[in-house]
């Protein structure tokens, strides 16, 4: 059997991958922040909340979010790739490094609740120039919390552990008041990405 069959097997077979079909979510990755946002005592994410999600594409935390904030929230999405809408959805198409995306992601909203990053960049297969890109999404997504996340405002994002990690959480604790490490359930245990998670956006340390 072909590699790419293996995977497509290996896909189907999956119980979030069948969880995220039946309950119309999109993508599998839907659950990993459904699972954070349950893991905690404190809600990461809570009604009337609005939110921003960099790297949202095919858009199930864009789903999940929605579900989340409800009718009240605001909920805005960006990426490289286009994504099918979904109802009452803002989405930007661009890249999250370009100042005329910040620009047209404040013509939605400029003061977040909430902002949530799953970028990863296309992988080349060596393993540290991935690293290096994907840290580099981190730390972009970083920057636009200095722009764009209101004082006391949550923050999520996955990060691929390697070298460069210890720094990047570093960046993060001078941020905000709490940083937690997390490794939701849906996320494969053979992956090596880990999601970050920070509380209370204080900006006088930015
Ligand atoms: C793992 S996918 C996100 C999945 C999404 N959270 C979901 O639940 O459907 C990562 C996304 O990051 C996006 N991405 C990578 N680099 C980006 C950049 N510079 N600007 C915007 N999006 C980027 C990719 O296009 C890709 O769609």
């Amino acid at each position: 059997m072909g590699k790419r069959r293996m995977w497509l097997n290996e896909k189907k077979k999956d119980h979030y991958y069948k969880k995220a079909k039946k309950e119309n979510l999109r993508s599998r990755a839907a659950f990993k922040l459904i699972q954070l946002n349950e893991k905690f005592k404190f809600k990461l994410i809570k009604k009337g909340d609005s939110v921003l999600d960099l790297g949202c594409a095919p858009g199930g935390w864009l789903k999940a979010i929605k579900n989340l904030v409800g009718e009240k929230g605001i909920v805005v999405g960006v990426d490289l790739q286009p994504i099918t809408p979904i109802p009452q959805v803002k989405f930007v198409l661009g890249d999250i490094t370009d100042e005329n995306t910040i620009a047209e992601i404040k013509e939605y909203n400029s003061s977040f609740d909430v902002i949530t990053s799953d970028c990863s960049p296309n992988v080349s297969g060596n393993w540290e120039v991935d690293h290096a890109r994907q840290i580099y999404l981190a730390e972009m997504s970083l920057e636009i919390c200095q722009q764009l996340l209101c004082e006391g405002g949550n923050f999520v994002v996955k990060v691929f552990q390697g070298e460069l990690f210890e720094d990047f959480i570093e960046k993060m604790k001078q941020m905000f008041e709490k940083v937690i490490i997390s490794k939701p359930d849906a996320s494969r245990k053979r992956s090596s990405e880990i999601y970050v998670v920070g509380r209370q956006y204080d900006p006088k340390y930015s």
